[in-house]
């Protein structure tokens, strides 16, 4: 599916825990496996709390991990600390959800979007002027919003100049956390458009968390389905509609198109809430909610296995079934 020698980044049986109240523990990521490519986009979506921004985070060093490893340029790069993270942080950015509350709202953009550049003496201050302009130009903002102020954009505008202050180290890696969640469908469309245009032009991997597996399918070349800290399917954007076999990536699926008021089809809601993070079941952790529930699904956990070529499942309707 995806050429091996592209990969540049994996992370390997990763999980985080939080201690909780009364000695309990918080599984936030469960022995999470996946794989990023050069160029390409790598979807995580799923329910809200379900540990996409736990792993996401992993990515950035704004946490680590409590086990597993991820594979970077070479390293683990759960375990490198100093001077060697120092250097490693420049290659990977991040997007979030609301810039608003990352930008220091005294700073004009463009001390924002030339900040990276000068904490690591990319640039002199002298060319802060000519580099401001030229990234927001690459985001398609006129080069003298420079002078502004951020709360003096609108919030299309905003997250444009997060994109170009993620852009300005060229990282190889940019992460956006919900970064298009906050817009309005059409600013969403065009912030979109733009980000697809950049990754292509700058062959930049894209991990791009989202509720919505109708938006990501549009343009993630991987998508990876997660439920309550696990990975329970990775598949290939294109013809995701068609191959995705999950029940709970197809119960999501389903919630797309309710909101598109296809009336011709039966919408089969998820039945029920998810279970408390701090009450996994022991087996499959969606069979409280799953319509082909089995007895082995409430014993035994399912593991990911390979269907065909770049789609995994973790559910035991295919066991049996595919290439592992
Ligand atoms: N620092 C922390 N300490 C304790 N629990 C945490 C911590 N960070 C996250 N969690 C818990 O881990 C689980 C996963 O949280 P996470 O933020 O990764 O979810 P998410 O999928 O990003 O959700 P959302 O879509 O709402 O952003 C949640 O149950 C959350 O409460
Ligand atoms: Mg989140």
């Amino acid at each position: 599916m995806f050429d091996e020698k592209d990969l540049i980044l994996e992370a390997r049986h990763v999980t985080r825990r939080f201690p909780s109240a009364g000695g309990r523990e918080l599984v936030a990521c469960n022995d999470v496996n996946l794989k990023m490519y050069k160029g390409k986009t790598l979807g995580l979506v799923g329910e809200s709390g379900c540990g996409k921004s736990t792993f996401m985070r992993f990515l950035v060093w704004l946490d680590r991990p409590s086990e597993g490893e991820i594979w970077y340029r070479g390293k683990d790069i759960t375990k490198i600390k100093g001077k060697e993270l120092w250097q490693m942080r420049q290659h990977v950015q991040m997007v979030f959800q609301d810039p608003s509350t990352s930008f220091n709202p005294k700073m004009k953009i463009r001390d924002i979007v030339c900040e990276p550049l000068l904490n690591f003496g990319r640039i002199k201050p002298s060319e802060k002027n000519a580099k401001a302009r030229e990234l927001l130009e690459l985001v398609e903002l006129p080069g003298d919003f420079a002078d502004r102020y951020p709360h003096n954009m609108s919030g299309g505008q905003r997250q444009r100049v997060a994109i170009a202050r993620a852009l300005a180290l060229e990282p190889e890696i940019i992460v956006m956390d919900e970064a298009t969640s906050a817009l309005d469908v059409s600013v969403q469309e065009t912030i979109i458009e733009l980000i697809t245009k950049l990754q292509r032009e700058k062959q930049i991997t894209i991990g791009f968390i989202c509720h919505n597996l109708g938006l990501i399918q549009s343009f993630g070349h991987q998508i990876a389905v997660m439920y309550l800290g696990n990975i329970v399917e990775v598949m290939p954007g294109e013809g995701m509609a068609d191959i995705c076999c999950h029940p709970y990536s197809k119960a999501l699926l389903d919630a797309v198109f309710d909101t598109k008021m296809d009336f011709s089809k039966k919408i089969e809601p998820i039945k029920g809430e998810p279970p408390s993070p701090l009450d996994v079941p022991a087996g499959c952790p969606f069979a409280d909610r799953c319509p082909h529930c089995m007895e082995v699904c409430r014993e035994t956990r399912p593991i990911l296995r390979e269907l065909e070529p770049g789609h995994e499942v973790a559910c035991h309707l295919f066991e049996g079934r595919g290439t592992a």
